[in-house]
């Protein structure tokens, strides 16, 4: 397994986890931070006996933004030129298997962003989550002000970007930006059990289930349901669709072969 300086990687059967592991800065997001993360994605979705990720932090930390003493001197044409925020950050977005964020403690600014990146986030009661990019004098610039009103609707997100305040756990449930929350000593035992149920499924038809719900908001209902139609309609293409159907007429359980 790779060398890895600011991430920690392990396999779980056919759970590949990521730790962020930069605990001094609370794992602020440096690029080399973000660029092991990327490495660390490609590997896990390279491999074939990957079904489901899980990106985490640590206990007192997901992730407490951008690394703000390596951006604080830069200019714009620093920035720009380097498309700051946009290679390796995107990976995570990107990847085509399933990925949960699994959140204790901070999740703010790029954190936060980070853990909206992955399919959906699970968090441990300690968590706080936010966008307070606002008291730094900038915005959000990995998402959070287009995928946090996705999330939570337009009042609270402008609630939270515009006042930079945080929130904890059991209003991120309330509004919808974590599917559950979960005692911190548990977080780790939930995420895991929660992604070998996902990895335990066909991997096509969780990687083209992922896709349709994602694509919910890219288009019109008219398309996405379109969309979802003709998805639907090429998993009588895979192996494991035919095998899927009869195990069930077979009353017994599914061998997938992952085709
Ligand atoms: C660099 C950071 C950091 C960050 C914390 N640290 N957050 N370093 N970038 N984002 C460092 C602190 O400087 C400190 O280093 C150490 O981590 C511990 O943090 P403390 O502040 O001492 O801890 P605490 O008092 O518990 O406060 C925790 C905190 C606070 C509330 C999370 O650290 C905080 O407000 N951090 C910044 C949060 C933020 O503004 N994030 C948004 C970043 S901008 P030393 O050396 O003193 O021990 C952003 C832009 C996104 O994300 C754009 C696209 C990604």
């Amino acid at each position: 397994m790779a060398d890895y300086q600011n991430i920690r990687t392990e396999i779980r059967g056919r759970v590949g986890i990521i730790r962020l592991d930069r605990p001094k800065s609370l794992n602020a997001l440096c690029a080399d931070l973000v660029r092991e993360l990327g490495q660390a994605l490609d590997a896990f979705e390279d491999d074939a006996a990957i079904g489901c990720m899980v990106l985490t932090g640590s206990e007192r930390a997901f992730a407490a933004g951008a690394d703000i003493k390596e951006m604080k001197d830069k200019t714009y044409q620093d920035v720009f030129l380097e498309d700051f925020i946009t290679v390796g950050w995107e990976k995570v977005s990107r990847v085509r298997k399933p990925i949960i964020a699994a959140v204790a403690g901070f999740a703010l600014g790029g954190g936060c962003e980070m853990a909206m990146m992955c399919d959906f986030i699970i968090a441990a009661d300690n968590a706080r989550f936010g966008q307070p990019e606002i008291t730094l004098g900038t915005i959000p610039g990995a998402g959070g002000t287009q995928r946090l009103p996705r999330f939570i609707g337009k009042s609270k997100a402008m609630d939270l970007v515009l006042t930079g305040r945080m929130m904890d756990a059991a209003e991120a449930e309330r509004c919808g930006l974590v599917s559950r929350v979960v005692p911190l000593a548990q977080l780790m035992d939930d995420a895991i059990a929660t992604a070998e149920k996902i990895a335990g499924m066909s991997l096509p038809a969780t990687m083209v289930a992922k896709e349709a719900v994602n694509r919910a908001f890219e288009t019109t209902l008219d398309e996405g349901i379109r969309f979802e139609r003709r998805t639907f309609h090429a998993t009588f293409a895979f192996d494991d669709r035919a095998e899927g159907m009869a195990a069930f007429a077979d009353k017994r359980k599914a061998i997938w072969k992952h085709r």
